[in-house]
This record gives structure tokens, C-alpha cells and sequence, in this order.
């Protein structure tokens, strides 16, 4: 019998790509959601690299990262398995745990990767929408969204990778409370303080998987390595399913680096604090929101419609932000906060709009 092509629509990521060779354009691009600076450790040990960095296959599984992200989240060093990016995370848990029966759960707007990996596994998705300003959705919401769509696989970003907001420990837990039977999986590739990762509840509920991610805060997109913290009870399917060469050695030895620079991961947090009290700031007393709490790179800016689409403004003023089509919202868009340079551009942008 002659095979069928199986596939779905390509998954939208909300980052425009490097190419070798390419030329940069030259606008102010804000719409990636990655660190602008690199830790100088990691950057030293790359320079650093031996040939059989190259030449030899390298075990992922990595003890001395592992170990280190275990104590960096509160878990065992068995709980934590090294993935290419977070996104090879969303693969496993997608993999070992959805099929054509399984009832996933989305949000939108969210982080639009999701729902391509739950079409992969060709199972049934129901969307929770929350599309006003500040499109958040409550925990009550979410636990009764969940039992009423019946939900098997429910997945998020948090903090947001739209609007940068986190839902704190407490509220995470209480959501994995109100429905045992369903699989969380929280997706925490956005974050910048790791003492706000709720992965230490893995410990304690085997019905939630949190996922990390070195390409954002710790500034090591180009090398594809992110984790995933489990409960115990799903260490020996991973163990099984996971690929033992997923990740280079390049991208170990980095982010062995990045996760013990602590003065590169301080620097951050400042920078990124600074610019968005920067945005804040210049949007007061204009027709333009930000959307209050981002504790990431991640901020969203919004208008009502008495004003145009705060994307397309900026567009003309040279400034590129990520269009909030990307997340299914009709205007505004997602402003990237690590960069001053850039930030200080669109506020300038901002009180250039409104001076006419
Ligand atoms: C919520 C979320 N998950 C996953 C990813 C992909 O991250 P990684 O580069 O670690 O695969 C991103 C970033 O694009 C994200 O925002």
C-alpha cells in the first residue's frame, strides 16, 4: 500500500531568523523576544573550543547542568532533562503524553507554537479567548475552561510570552489543584527571574511539567538549549523517549556559563526594568497601553480605536514591533525590553506620534 503525507500548517514563531550572509535591516527592530547581550563567560569558553568539541558526539544529558538546574528550581537532578530549546521540550511533552484522543487546551492570545505541535499529535484543541485589554485570563477561568471542555492536555506561557505577565506560584498551584486529572504544562521559556519559576511544584503534582529555555534570559538562542523539569512519575518515559544527542556540545558548555553568571543575569533584570519603566513613563497621558506587570522582555502596547494600531504608527516611525496578529489580537503588538538603545528609539517614536 502506497504511504499518505501527513501534515499541518507550518508553526508560526514570532522571531524573524539570522542567516549567514544575510544583510540586517536597519530599522529598530523590537518584535524578537531574546536577550541583546550575551553572558562574556560563555562567549570566553566558546572561543575556547577544542576540536573534539566538534569531532565527538556529546551525551545530553549533561550531570553537572542538570545538577545545577535542579538546585537552581528545587528538584532532583533526575527531574531535569536537557532539550533543544524549549520548543524540544514542547515536542516530548506533546510526544509522551497527546494522541488523536487527547482534549488539549489553549489559550489566546498566547505563545501561537502551541497549537502546531497539538496539530502534529492530531488532537482536538479548544481555545480559551481572552482578546480585551489586558487579555488576561483568571484562574477561574482557566480551571473552568477545563472542566468544561473536559480539557486531557492544557499548555501556557508563563510568564506570557505576549504580554510578559506571570501568574505567580500560589495561583499556578491552585490551578493544578482544581483539576488533577489534567496534564499542565507551563512553559516558562520567557523568564527572566528564575526565583519566580513555579517548577517546584513538580515535586509535589504529577499532573504539571514545566519548561525553561537558555535562548531568552540567558541569551543562547543560536544554540537550541532550553529543559524540562518532570515529576518523578514521567522520568522513565523520558528517559526512553528522549534523543541522547538532542544538544551540542557548544550549546553545554555555554550554558553552563550563562547559568553561573550571575552579574550577565543581575545586569539583565536592571536593563529590562529600566526600559520598561521607560515605556511606561513616555506612554502615560497618551492614547497608548502597556499592559501593567511584564516581568520579561515580553510587553505588550495597545490603543483604543479612537487612535491607529499602535504597530502600524510605530511602522512608519522605522520602529518594528511583533504585530499582534502573531498572538490573534487585532492590533498593538509584542515590544522586546532588553535592548536600551532600541527602547529609548521607541519612546522617542511614541512622543513623535503624539505631537501632531
Ligand atoms: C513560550 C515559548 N516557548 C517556547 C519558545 C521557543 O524557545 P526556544 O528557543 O527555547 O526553543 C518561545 C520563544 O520563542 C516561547 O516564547
Amino acid at each position: 500500500m502506497k504511504v499518505k503525507t501527513f501534515s499541518v500548517p507550518e508553526i508560526k514563531i514570532p522571531t524573524d531568523f539570522a542567516e549567514f550572509g544575510a544583510e540586517r535591516q536597519p530599522s529598530t527592530d523590537v518584535a524578537g523576544c531574546e536577550n541583546c547581550k550575551v553572558s562574556e563567560n560563555a562567549l570566553e569558553a566558546i572561543k575556547a573550543s577544542t576540536p573534539s568539541m566538534l569531532i565527538d558526539h556529546w551525551q545530553s544529558q549533561d550531570k553537572q547542568l542538570r545538577r545545577e538546574l535542579g538546585n537552581l528550581h528545587g528538584v532532583k537532578p533526575e527531574q531535569v532533562f536537557l532539550t533543544a530549546g524549549a520548543l524540544g521540550g514542547i515536542i516530548y511533552t506533546f510526544d509522551i503524553f497527546a494522541d488523536q484522543n487527547t482534549r488539549v487546551g489553549l489559550l489566546t492570545p498566547d505563545f501561537p507554537g502551541f497549537r502546531h505541535y497539538a496539530q502534529r499529535a492530531r488532537s482536538q484543541i479548544e481555545t480559551l479567548e481572552s482578546k480585551t485589554f489586558p487579555f488576561t485570563h483568571s484562574s477561574k477561568d482557566i480551571t473552568d475552561f477545563i472542566k468544561k471542555k473536559d480539557i486531557c492536555l492544557f499548555i501556557t506561557s508563563n510568564p506570557s510570552a505576549v504580554t510578559g505577565t506571570i501568574r505567580e506560584k500560589d495561583e499556578i498551584e491552585a490551578i493544578l489543584k482544581a483539576n488533577p486529572e489534567t496534564m499542565h504544562i507551563i512553559d516558562e521559556a520567557d523568564s527572566i527571574y528564575p526565583d519566580l519559576s513555579a517548577a517546584q511544584l513538580a515535586n509535589r503534582y504529577d499532573n504539571s511539567m514545566f519548561l525553561g529555555s537558555f535562548s531568552k534570559f540567558y541569551g543562547l538562542s543560536g544554540l537550541r538549549i532550553g529543559y524540562l523539569i518532570t515529576p518523578p512519575d514521567y522520568i522513565n518515559a523520558l528517559e526512553k523517549m528522549i534523543n541522547p544527542i538532542e544538544l551540542t556540545s557548544v550549546a553545554i558548555l555555554a550554558a553552563r556559563h550563562a547559568l553561573r553568571d550571575i552579574n550577565y543575569q543581575t545586569e539583565t533584570q536592571k536593563r529590562v526594568e529600566e526600559n520598561l519603566k521607560l515605556l511606561e513613563g513616555t506612554c502615560q497621558d497618551t492614547s497608548y497601553k502597556i499592559v501593567p506587570g511584564s516581568k520579561c522582555f515580553a510587553s505588550y502596547i495597545w490603543a483604543d480605536d479612537s487612535t491607529e494600531d499602535p504597530g502600524k504608527a510605530l511602522e512608519k516611525e522605522g520602529i518594528k514591533i511583533n504585530n499582534g496578529s502573531y498572538f490573534g489580537l487585532p492590533k498593538g503588538g509584542r515590544i522586546n525590553l532588553s535592548d536600551k538603545r532600541k527602547i529609548s528609539e521607541v519612546a522617542e517614536a511614541i512622543r513623535r506620534i503624539h505631537s501632531r
